[in-house]
């Protein structure tokens, strides 16, 4: 009889377990401290405070003020909420962003572009991905008052666009600049008062907290509209009760991440960079979609391979590692479930005929799940 080995998890950039020390903090605000923020009653003071010493944790991780830190129910929610409100407060008539931009930004951008008469500049991206940054100069030198909307890591192929850069440009040319910081929100060190950009979000759950809670930071200077309306919480600025377990957790789960960001980071290169090598040595063929493969270039988190066609698995790679237990991602976790191509990789003009397994990584994996994984990769290979 052989024994099954225990499921392997590489979809960190759909989700992240939770960190045991994340689940301790939360539950007691379930129980105890169950309070309304809103109300003025002992238990609502208790939950604002706790709330506001949320609130100033990641205001100050952040190096931000607290009243620049509004919180969502994710990702999603922080990435509409700037581009609505952006568009609404300061008038704007042409965005641009990027073809490989997550849903959360193409989706609302699409909508708002089709309702609102709005012009959309979508920047040339090669075949690694590399956005054109002298379109993007010469497209706000053409018409300051834009809205970008570019991300930092992308979740599908780990590409690192230069948000510094992107942030001095528009900056120069007076345009809003939001940034989709979902997927290194805590994996990167971030510095707001060095950073010259209006709006930016963070999701819980891609940093060891939980799902249904994130944040938008939004610049004083650059305050926009809410896009929740509602009963003025959040200074007016996001209705709707605080999850204020979520919040109470993100703010740990930001702290722990930030506390060992330098070894978790060197930590998590050192697996995908094994990964990398172990693929390489027993795969022909195999080649790294986007700047994936470039491990200065691209999240080190992520590892999106694009194994050559093969009679033994015809199309069917992840299914096949699915029933190893091991769970890998073609692309963005799709609510419906859908597999309907990744808008990415289509961007990038990949080969239909290759597979695209995107391995992501997170401190919870190990290199014996890696050899683990190559094992079962290089049997589904083999001739
Ligand atoms: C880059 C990026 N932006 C936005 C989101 C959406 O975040 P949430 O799941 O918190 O709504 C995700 C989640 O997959 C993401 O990877």
């Amino acid at each position: 009889m052989t024994m099954k080995s225990a499921p392997i998890y590489f979809d960190n950039a759909a989700t992240t377990p939770m960190d045991e020390r994340v689940l301790e903090e939360m539950l007691p605000y379930f129980k105890n401290n169950f309070g309304n923020p809103s109300s003025v009653h002992s238990h609502g003071r208790n939950a604002r405070e706790t709330l506001e010493k949320a609130r100033k944790k990641i205001a100050s991780l952040l190096n931000t003020s607290p009243g620049e830190i509004i919180f969502t129910s994710g990702g999603t929610e922080a990435d509409n909420t700037a581009i609505c409100g952006a568009i609404e407060t300061y008038g704007i008539k042409h965005i641009i962003t990027s073809p490989i931009e997550h849903h959360a930004v193409l989706h609302v951008v699409e909508h708002e572009v089709k309702e609102k008469n709005i012009r959309l500049s979508l920047l040339e991206c090669d075949a690694e991905g590399n956005l054109n940054m002298d379109q993007l100069a010469l497209l706000l030198e053409k018409e300051p008052n834009s809205l970008v909307s570019l991300m930092h890591g992308n979740n599908e192929i780990g590409n690192l666009n230069d948000i510094e850069r992107i942030a001095a440009l528009c900056k120069q040319h007076g345009s809003y600049f939001h940034s989709d910081t979902v997927q290194t929100m805590g994996h990167y060190p971030i510095d707001l008062k060095a950073l010259p950009i209006h709006s930016l979000s963070g999701s819980a759950h891609k940093f060891h907290g939980p799902k249904g809670v994130g944040f938008i930071y939004i610049n004083k200077t650059k305050k926009i509209n809410p896009l929740m309306l509602g009963g003025g919480q959040e200074r007016n600025n996001r209705g709707g009760t605080e999850n204020i377990a979520g919040i109470i957790a993100m703010a740990k789960a930001l702290e722990l991440a930030f506390d060992d960001q330098a070894s978790h980071a060197e930590e998590i290169l050192q697996l995908k960079t094994y990964l990398k090598s172990q693929i390489e040595k027993n795969i022909p063929g195999v080649t790294f979609n986007g700047l994936s493969g470039n491990l200065d270039k691209s999240l080190y988190t992520v590892l999106n391979v694009s194994f050559p066609p093969s009679e033994n698995n015809q199309g069917m790679l992840l299914f096949h590692l699915d029933l190893e237990g091991i769970s890998a991602s073609g692309g963005s976790a799709c609510s419906s479930g859908a597999r309907l191509g990744s808008h990415v990789l289509n961007a990038l003009e990949a080969d239909p005929s290759r597979e695209n397994v995107r391995f992501s990584l997170s401190r919870f994996n190990t290199k014996a799940e890696i050899d683990h994984v190559v094992k079962i990769l290089a049997g589904l290979y083999q001739a």
